[in-house]
């Protein structure tokens, strides 16, 4: 299929109440691995690089393989760039081929997160075909080189997610609820649902303009992903699953097998075991058979 932005397919998955799982790869075998699990569930996809993978694979290596990936696929695919603090860097993936773009000026003040957010909402809508994320609040944890601290957590004001959203002309937005980056530390994480609702209603409630996203998809219990869906939720990022389920599989394979010297089938192992993860992911977030 062609190539399409995160906006084109969140606007789907708001109106039909289900949400997109937008995973963080690391690596090619996890790219393909995460592709394959969604040609099988028929789901729509973002891929998703944060600011450290994709510096170091090459954004235009990463683009490369997306493009060859992606058009080949019988679903739509986002490449979305996670989490960049860097307004240049932003606009190098937008002029690169990312097809949806996340500034994360969330823990400048208000007024300077409008200022970036909007200056490279402004850049990527000059370029056809990109769609844009910011975020209003802080998600605690750490996602690359984006660390926040508990006490340092702050969630989305609803009135001033509304402006944000106005001044800046965002495509989809991340308000920070109380889900976070990383591992829970707890089996029921403080999650503001009736937040999440409130700034879907204030900004939504006329046919949906700008799709919410959740951040910190790792460790959320069932119910709670189930009710962030339908609270507003249709950009739900996973990460840390991917890189605990890459890590373990690679300690396992080679523990049980420690005689050979077969790179190829520690790979497969690997890409088998995210494509598990991803099935599950795309089971619970509703969006199996949404293509
Ligand atoms: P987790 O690492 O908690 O899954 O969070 C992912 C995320 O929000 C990436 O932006």
């Amino acid at each position: 299929m062609p190539i399409v932005t995160a906006k084109e397919i969140l606007i789907e998955a708001a109106d039909g109440k289900y949400a997109v799982g937008a995973f963080n790869i690391t690596n090619l075998i996890q790219m393909e691995a995460v592709v394959e699990a969604a040609i099988d569930k028929k789901a729509p996809l973002i891929i998703q690089t944060s600011v450290a993978p994709s510096k170091f694979l090459g954004r235009d290596v990463l683009v490369a393989i997306y493009k060859t990936l992606a058009e080949s696929a019988p679903i739509p695919i986002c490449l979305h760039l996670d989490h960049c603090q860097e307004v240049e860097y932003c606009k190098q993936c937008a002029d690169a081929g990312y097809t949806n773009i996340m500034i994360d000026a969330s823990k400048q003040n208000f007024e300077e997160n409008i200022r970036q957010t909007k200056e490279v909402a402004d850049y990527c809508h000059a370029i056809e075909g990109i769609s844009v994320e910011g975020e209003l609040g802080t998600v605690s944890g750490v996602e690359d080189q984006v660390k926040v601290a508990e006490d340092e957590t702050a969630l989305a004001n609803p009135t001033q997610a509304v402006e944000f959203v106005k001044m800046t002309g965002i495509d989809i937005f991340a308000p920070a609820i109380g889900t976070a980056h990383g591992v829970y530390k707890t089996k029921n994480p403080k999650v503001d649902f009736e937040r999440l609702g409130k700034i879907n209603q204030l900004i939504n409630s006329d046919g949906i303009k700008t799709p919410l996203v959740i951040h910190g998809g790792t460790g959320l219990p069932e119910d709670y992903v189930k009710r962030l869906v339908d609270m507003g939720g249709a950009k739900f990022n996973v990460s840390t699953d991917l890189k605990y389920t890459l890590i373990d599989t690679t300690y396992n394979y080679i523990t049980e097998n420690r005689d050979q010297y077969n790179p190829g089938k520690v790979d497969s192992a690997v890409k088998d075991a995210i494509r598990k993860l991803i099935g599950k992911w795309i089971d619970m977030l509703g969006c199996a058979g949404k293509t």
